[in-house]
């Protein structure tokens, strides 16, 4: 028996195989027959050349533990900083998107027509796109995303519902894509594929809604109803401080671009481009306008596949030595970067989000891990390499995933900022330093058990200057990127320890011809992950017991002079199921999550525990003591 992380994925049942495990909590006979029937198929001729015997790797929770009653209608959530306009009455909220992502496999993304409202036009405070979905009966974790234009303005993925029904909310702030929204003439695009069928029932009913604020920082009285609906669930008096003209942004993006060019796919299927391996680096040519003084690229990404679990994967070598049959391979380092003409302009390691199905699917419900709803994007700053783009010829904009195997869903959004005083601005690049990744590897394996360890850094530094009418800038951008990755295998491959560290940091200096310092952007990610699986033997016949830990946290620090924001997200996770075939037969599961952010002298912080699905205790507090 072996791991069930890089198990080979079924594409006939999971429609991308992203899903490591099937959650669906009643399992019907018909739907266990079919299993059945599959199963029997799949090993008599898929599998019998492999020596090794095999666990399937997508289990169904039957309705029969106790451990499942779920209140019907529970609302699913994913524990994440308060935005600004939380506590702010919208000037206006446009219902824009309502529609059922049933069979929409293999079909084009959903489009509605966006227009700026007539009755709330710019300029606006803040904009939030805000996502309602309900789902009931059985389905699958699926990727969607929401493109206005083409570009992208949210990654996020799907709760796995239940009999009695879930639902929730998603809300961002999309400020940063300010001019695009007073555009008319685009569309609003939201792509989710599913597959609808006998077995899988679950249709999700998604509602998007645009949320324009007209407020500069004015506090609206406190309406705990509306903070409820915009998914703040406490009325909480913390309210994240909007910073006043003078005081240094704690963005990237404040002021929002004048103007933002997509880099992406042709719409057909969703802007993203999949990219199956390697070799697969996907390109776009843009012209950038003469005028351009501040140049920031936004990238969107996610993993599928057989690469869900990246970081858990062995290398080739064990796989090939073992017999196995499974294609989770190629080691446990990936890395997606941006190329501008073929060179290379930024890299990072991106976060290992868990879909609602992975891992333990038991874990994840109510609150969903950290940026399932709302996945993290990566910011690079581009404006050293402007001395390169403004020649009015068109460029070649590529984003790849190294050591990747299908499949990625990237995109990319580069953010323009024009001087709105001249026609054509100098720029040059003067330095560009990136010397290739450092990656080293060990690994010592015999037969199953065995470990691997990958240890990688990389380090880069743009200087150019741009002399617009502001005077003439020169940027330096400095970045840092460590990463470290080892994965154990004892007890015949049925113990397995993945432990995944990884810190970014980037700092961006902007100086004027007198070398006087204008700002100086740090940001700082680090990113830790760990996941112990054992299986045993169950105590019924023919079932295996899999007890799982997992422990992940998400910290980002952003410094700019005098002011600085520290946010840290940590969720810990313990539990076992025990499974026979693919039913879930029992299980247990234990979630603590904890949220601390800090703004200059204010604080916030919530933690909640949920048990078996349910929601135990959640608290929040302003207090400053548990110091972040
Ligand atoms: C793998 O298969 C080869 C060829 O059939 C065999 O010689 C070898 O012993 C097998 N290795 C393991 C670990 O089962
Ligand atoms: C802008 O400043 C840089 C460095 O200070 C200098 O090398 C460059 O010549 C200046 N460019 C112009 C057009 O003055
Ligand atoms: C932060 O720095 C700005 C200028 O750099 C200054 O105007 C402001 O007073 C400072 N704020 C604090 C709280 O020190
Ligand atoms: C794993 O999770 C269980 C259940 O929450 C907990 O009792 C145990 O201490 C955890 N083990 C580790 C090594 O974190």
């Amino acid at each position: 028996m072996l791991l069930l992380f890089w198990e080979n994925c079924w594409d006939s049942i999971s429609l991308y195989c992203y899903d490591l495990f099937l959650v669906p909590t009643v399992s019907s006979l018909r739907m266990k027959i079919s299993f059945i029937i599959f199963f029997f198929f799949y090993v008599l001729f898929f599998n019998g050349a492999s020596a090794t015997p095999r666990l399937p790797d997508h289990f169904t929770k039957s309705r029969s533990q106790s451990t499942l009653q779920r209140p019907s209608g529970q609302e699913f959530f994913e524990l994440r900083q308060p935005l600004p306009s939380d506590h702010l009455t919208p000037a206006c909220t446009v219902p824009i998107l309502d529609h059922y992502f049933a069979n929409t496999i293999g079909s084009p993304p959903v489009s509605v027509p966006y227009k700026p409202p007539r009755h709330c036009h710019a300029p606006w405070s803040r904009v939030v796109l805000e996502v309602h979905a309900d789902c009931k009966g059985e389905q699958y974790d699926r990727i969607a995303a929401v493109w206005l234009g083409g570009v992208e303005i949210l990654r996020t993925s799907t709760a796995e519902p239940d009999e009695a029904g879930i639902f929730w909310n998603v809300q961002k702030d999309i400020t940063r894509y300010s001019s695009l929204l007073k555009l008319s003439n685009q569309d609003l695009t939201m792509m989710l594929e599913n597959i609808v069928d006998d077995i899988f029932t679950g249709v999700y009913h998604v509602q998007v809604s645009l949320l324009y604020y007209k407020d500069k920082g004015v506090t609206a009285p406190a309406d705990k109803n509306l903070g409820r609906e915009l998914g703040f669930r406490f009325g909480s008096p913390w309210i994240a401080p909007t910073r006043v003209v003078g005081e240094a942004p704690l963005s990237l993006y404040e002021p929002p671009a004048d103007l933002i060019v997509p880099i992406s796919n042709n719409g057909d299927r969703g802007f993203w481009f999949r990219i199956n391996g390697e070799s697969d680096v996907r390109t776009k040519r843009v012209q950038i306008p003469r005028n351009t003084r501040r140049a920031v690229i936004e990238l969107y990404v996610s993993f599928h596949g057989n690469d869900e679990f990246w970081y858990s994967n062995p290398p080739n070598s064990y796989i090939r030595n073992n017999n196995l049959t499974t294609d989770r391979g190629n080691g446990a380092f990936r890395e997606v970067y941006v190329t501008v003409d073929g060179n290379f302009v930024g890299s990072e390691v991106p976060y290992p989000v868990i879909f609602t199905g992975g891992i333990n699917p038991l874990f994840w419900e109510p609150v969903v891990a950290i940026g399932a709803f709302d996945l993290p994007s990566y910011d690079f700053e581009l404006t050293p390499f402007l001395g390169l783009l403004l020649d009015g010829n068109t460029h070649n904009f590529g984003i790849g995933v190294s050591y990747s195997i299908p499949f990625w869903l990237v995109d990319a959004n580069l953010h323009l900022w024009l001087d709105h005083q001249s026609e054509a601005v100098q720029a040059k690049l003067v330095s560009q330093k990136s010397p290739a990744l450092t990656l080293t590897s060990s690994q010592k394996f015999k037969r199953l058990d065995g470990t691997f360890e990958l240890e990688g850094s990389r380090k880069g530094r743009y200087v150019g200057w741009v002399k617009s009418s502001e005077g003439n800038l020169t940027t330096i951008v400095s970045r840092k990127l460590k990463f470290r990755n080892a994965i154990q295998f004892r007890r015949d491959g049925n113990h397995k320890t993945v432990e995944q560290k990884i810190k970014s940091k980037t700092q961006v200096k902007v100086l004027t011809e007198t070398r006087i310092l204008l700002s100086r952007p740090f940001i700082k990610w680090r990113y830790p992950l760990k996941i112990i699986t054992s299986t045993r033997p169950g105590s019924g016949q023919g079932t295996n017991l899999i007890t799982t830990n997992v422990t992940e946290s998400l910290g980002k620090r952003f410094a700019n002079g005098n002011s600085s924001i520290f946010v840290y997200n940590s969720q810990v996770c313990g539990g076992y199921m025990e499974v026979k075939d693919h039913s879930v037969v029992s299980g247990v599961s234990d979630t603590t999550q904890s949220f601390r952010v800090r703004d200059g002298s204010r604080c916030f912080s919530r933690v909640v525990a949920s048990t078996n699905g349910k929601l135990l205790s959640d608290s929040s507090s302003t207090s400053c003591a548990s110091s972040v």
